[in-house]
């Protein structure tokens, strides 16, 4: 399927998009905080509900066959998506929050006193506050890579920052605010030779483009199932084998577990070590037809189309006299950042939104990234295979409305 000429075809594929909002159409430009569902992925959901609905890998019977099958041939698939080595390698979680947190508090148990981590200034809360905590717990130092004046990481800086005494660096591959693409593979090799581990944030990314962790070489990518057509709640941490095999436990209980007695207790390897309890079985399920949905489109024309909406986006601002864009990576991906001059960015949202357009305004979780740009705020526009020229153009008819109203 090529989006680009077949894109009415695969926009059909999200019926939520199909309705009015505020009595006007719905465009929908906030696919960074979470993408709309397929169809596909609706119906398998409700498929295992009404077909397979079972605990996964426990019991002897016809259903929960169907469903624990089901279940870890996803796991297969994730590995395929990414490119793991091993299905063993993907660790189920409830998002990429839950997986950095088990990272930091799991592998993070290893670090010693006055051991660094690295971290950049636009990162997500979600991969700023769990280093914080360990931090503070095992008494480590937080180091912080600053941007420079496009949005970029600033790679000298970097490169003075790491030490021996660093042992993580924990980055986003893409910004959420600034739609910036970090130069992972170089901030791999630069940390490798220092004998630091990265972890990659792909929470932007892995909707937009192909991500093949070996070629990376990251040593944990961690990702969310709904930033990239699946359902919420579902995540997946990906690790090298020699490490999660030698990380301790984190949250534990049944399914993890080899044997129990009240005298002490053995765990079973690698990935069940990290999966306590039961699962998010329909959300794994949601999660494999959300990869089936992303490998049958035509991927390079997707991120032509995305490029060229980013793009053409850009340029429509850029001819508004009371804009002013937010980041000037060189190489965004769809997130464009901007500003109302004078105006508070959520009054704008609101009136945006009474004209039935979603778009993001605040902090976006990267209170440090605003407190360094000195800003209390943006307006967040972003994109998916979805989006189409027409939106952007309902959008900047919308905003030119807001401002003579304004
Ligand atoms: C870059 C980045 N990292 C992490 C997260 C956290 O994802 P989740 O809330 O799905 O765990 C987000 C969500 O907005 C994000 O954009």
């Amino acid at each position: 399927m090529n989006p680009k000429n077949n894109h009415a075809a695969v926009r059909a594929q999200f019926p939520i998009l199909q309705q009015k909002c505020n009595g006007y159409p719905l465009i929908y430009l906030d696919s960074a905080a979470t993408t709309q569902k397929p169809k596909a992925v609706i119906a398998a959901m409700n498929d295992y509900y009404q077909q397979d609905n079972a605990n996964v890998h426990r019991a002897a019977h016809c259903l929960s066959a169907r469903a624990t099958q089901q279940f870890e041939q996803v796991r297969g698939q994730v590995a395929q998506f990414i490119n793991a080595p091993t299905r063993e390698q993907i660790i189920w979680t409830k998002g990429a929050t839950e997986a950095i947190n088990l990272v930091a508090q799991s592998y993070g148990r290893l670090f010693n006193s006055g051991d660094e981590i690295l971290l950049s200034t636009m990162e997500h809360h979600a991969n700023i506050v769990p280093w914080q905590q360990l931090a503070q717990q095992r008494n480590l130092v937080l180091k912080v890579i600053p941007l420079t004046g496009q949005g970029e990481l600033d790679m000298a800086a970097f490169a003075e920052l790491l030490t021996e005494r660093t042992r993580m660096v924990a980055i986003t591959h893409v910004s959420n605010v600034l739609g910036t693409v970090n130069p992972m593979a170089e901030i791999i090799s630069m940390s490798h030779q220092v004998g630091a581990k990265v972890l990659v944030d792909g929470s932007q990314a892995v909707a937009h483009m192909p991500v093949d962790v070996q070629a990376l070489d990251c040593d944990f990518y961690v990702f969310s199932g709904h930033k990239m057509y699946g359902p919420t709640g579902i995540g997946v941490l990906y690790g090298k084998a020699e490490l999660l095999n030698a990380m301790p436990v984190w949250q534990t209980g049944g399914e993890m577990i080899k044997k129990v007695s009240f005298a002490a207790t053995t765990f079973n390897p690698i990935p069940f070590k990290f999966e306590p309890g039961t699962p998010n079985i329909s959300g794994v399920i949601g999660l494999g037809a959300a990869i089936e949905f992303i490998n049958n489109l035509d991927r390079t024309a997707l991120h032509h189309h995305e490029q060229t909406l980013l793009a053409y986006a850009r340029a429509q601002l850029e001819q508004i006299n009371e804009v002013t864009l937010v980041g000037q990576p060189r190489q965004p991906m769809a997130v464009i950042s901007f500003i109302v001059n004078g105006e508070h960015h959520s009054d704008i949202a609101t009136l945006l939104d009474q004209q039935g357009i979603a778009i993001r305004a605040g902090h976006h979780c990267a209170m440090p990234l605003m407190d360094t740009l000195g800003l209390n705020g943006t307006l967040r526009l972003s994109f998916a295979c979805y989006t189409a020229q027409s939106d952007i153009d309902a959008f900047i008819s919308a905003l030119q409305k807001t401002l003579e109203f304004l």
